[in-house]
């Protein structure tokens, strides 16, 4: 057999994005951080600083948004994301996301994105006030976002799989009306994670509005007060008592830091022999050193705007080469030429 140079081997497409709201924490560093650091080797990927999704329900907080772009971008630099083997792009800074979203728009039935549990869901947690025209259109934006650069996969998180059902029924649509057999668009596919959920101090998923996750830019101290602060097994009182480490959030989180301690703390903590008290203390050391790396880049990128804002430029511009040729395919084949 004859092997293939690597280089004509053409890589997966692989576009995920972030919303631009503060407060990167654990959840994102291990939940998906790591998974988009490997798709800089193994793909051709495109990661979105998805600034306008941020607007569908903080757009009356512009300042924060904006402040949160080039620190969200910094977790993600120190977290090992690699913008000389992916691209890292600016949502608002690519207009041909917003045109192609015009476009889609006059073929999507309102009553596909009605459907869509997020929207319903968000608007009974958030009240009536986010429930914007751009709101509602939120899935179709993020189809337009990875159609931009015909991604191909797309890792999410679990909440995010319905808007990629979404999308991929509008793009079998735009094929059906205009490709003439031919698939302009691509139907993307969601990939998840090994470590979907990662849960927080309080056993629920780690999320900064329930005011229960360990953040990237909280100091060592803080780290261990929210560690200490961790529920465990209710029914485990005190040292001696057998715990259930399957229900115990501090054990989940034990896994992502330090694997291979597992089986070990797993037997301490049935037999009694391991209290929680002690071992709260030794996984804040543990978790303070795991983070302590990521801590330290982040703080250099943080303080050195100007190399993250050029970066990000970079990105763009090459997210906009690719992204006039595919508006273009998708104008032309809707004879708006
Ligand atoms: N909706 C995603 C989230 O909240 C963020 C996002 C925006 C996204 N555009 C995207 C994810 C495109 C994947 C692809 O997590």
């Amino acid at each position: 057999m004859t092997s293939v140079p690597a280089s004509v081997v053409r890589k997966p497409r692989v576009m995920s994005g972030m919303r631009p709201t503060g407060g990167l924490h654990l959840g994102h560093l291990v939940g998906v951080l790591t998974q988009w650091v490997t798709f800089c080797e193994n793909a051709d990927a495109f990661f979105e600083i998805a600034d306008l999704h941020a607007y569908t329900t903080e757009f009356d907080d512009p300042s924060k948004i904006r402040d949160a772009r080039n620190e969200m971008v910094a977790v993600w630099l120190a977290a090992g994301v690699d913008p000389q083997k992916s691209t890292i792009f600016l949502q608002s800074a690519v207009p041909e996301i917003g045109e192609l979203h015009v476009l889609l728009s006059m073929i999507t039935p309102v009553s596909w994105l009605e459907r869509v549990p997020t929207y319903k869901g968000q608007i009974e947690a958030l009240g009536q006030s986010v429930a914007t025209y751009g709101f509602l259109g939120y899935p179709l934006l993020q189809l337009c976002d990875i159609a931009i650069v015909r991604g191909e996969y797309v890792p999410v998180g679990g909440d995010q799989q319905a808007h990629l059902e979404f999308g991929r029924e509008v793009v079998r649509r735009f094929n059906h009306l205009y490709g003439n057999g031919r698939q302009i668009l691509l139907e993307p596919q969601a990939t998840f994670s090994e470590f979907r959920e990662v849960p927080g101090t309080d056993g629920r998923k780690m999320s900064k509005s329930y005011d229960n996750a360990i953040l990237i830019s909280d100091d060592e101290e803080t780290t261990t007060k929210k560690v200490r602060s961790m529920i465990t097994d209710p029914q485990k009182l005190r040292r001696g008592d057998p715990g259930r480490p399957e229900i115990c959030p501090v054990f989940a989180l034990w896994r992502f830091v330090n694997p291979l301690s597992l089986n070990g703390i797993a037997a301490a903590c049935r037999s009694g022999a391991l209290g929680c008290v002690q071992d709260k203390g030794e996984f804040a050391e543990e978790l303070n050193a795991y983070l302590r790396p990521v801590r330290e880049r982040y703080a250099e990128y943080r303080d050195d705007p100007a190399r993250v804002e050029r970066i990000i430029e970079e990105g763009t511009a090459r997210t906009r080469a690719i992204a006039s040729e595919v508006l273009a395919d998708v104008k032309d084949a809707m004879r708006l030429t």
